[in-house]
């Protein structure tokens, strides 16, 4: 918890430099526009990382999967045992990669645009800000009970993700016309 803390207190202190030290007249129309361009495709791995750990995890779970492979001649305990511990590390650094996603493609909306003013975008950043909070709050150990059981009910829904693609997608398709 303690290194995971230390680095949400990173990220929020660099947000708040940004904010408050690097306006449009100091760092240039042009300079903020390629970081904020450069930051959109990084949010958009950080965020398919994020959604491919959950695919992976309810794939490995799941036996019919294994069973399907079983006419192969291969040894798939050791497969179970190797993707068992890839998931370990994929579920420890999942929080980092997701303040990482939520904290890229918020500084690449501030950069490309000062938050535009677009409702389909605000609704992606206010998407984004939904999974962040439940998720810290699954992240906090002393967290209450009923706020854990709210924060698993939340923080795992796949229909999240699907509005953030589809309003992320209808957003841009917007911002080109
Ligand atoms: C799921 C979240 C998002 C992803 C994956 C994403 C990704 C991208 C990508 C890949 C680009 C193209 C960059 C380039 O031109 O090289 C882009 C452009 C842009 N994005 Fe995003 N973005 C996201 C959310 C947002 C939000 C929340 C805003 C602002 C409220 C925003 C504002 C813009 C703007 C203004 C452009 C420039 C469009 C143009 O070419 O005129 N994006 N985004
Ligand atoms: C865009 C950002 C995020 C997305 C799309 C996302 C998505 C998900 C999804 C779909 C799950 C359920 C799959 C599973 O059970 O493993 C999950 C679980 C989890 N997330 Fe996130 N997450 C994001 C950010 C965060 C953040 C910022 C934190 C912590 C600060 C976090 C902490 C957790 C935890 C602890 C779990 C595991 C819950 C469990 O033990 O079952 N997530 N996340």
């Amino acid at each position: 918890m303690n290194r995971f803390l230390l680095f949400f207190a990173a990220v929020l202190l660099l947000g708040a430099v940004i904010f408050f030290f690097f306006f449009p007249q100091e760092l240039g129309d042009d300079v903020d526009r390629a970081v904020g361009e450069g930051l959109g495709p990084i949010g958009l791995s950080l965020l398919v990382f994020v959604y491919a750990r959950t695919a992976f995890k309810l794939l490995v779970r799941r036996d019919s999967f294994w069973k399907r492979l079983e006419p192969f001649n291969i040894d798939y305990e050791r497969i179970k045992t190797l993707s068992g511990k890839i998931l370990f590390y994929l579920n420890k650094s999942h929080p980092y990669f997701g303040i990482a996603a939520i904290a890229v493609i918020y500084f690449h909306c501030y950069f490309i645009s000062r938050f535009y003013n677009l409702l389909p975008l605000r609704i992606v950043l206010a998407l984004l800000a939904w999974q962040g909070v439940w998720g810290l709050v699954l992240k906090t150990r002393t967290a209450p009970a009923f706020l854990k059981r709210k924060g698993h009910l939340f923080h795992s829904q796949l229909i999240t993700g699907l509005l953030i693609l589809i309003f992320a997608g209808l957003g841009h398709f917007l911002l080109m016309n």
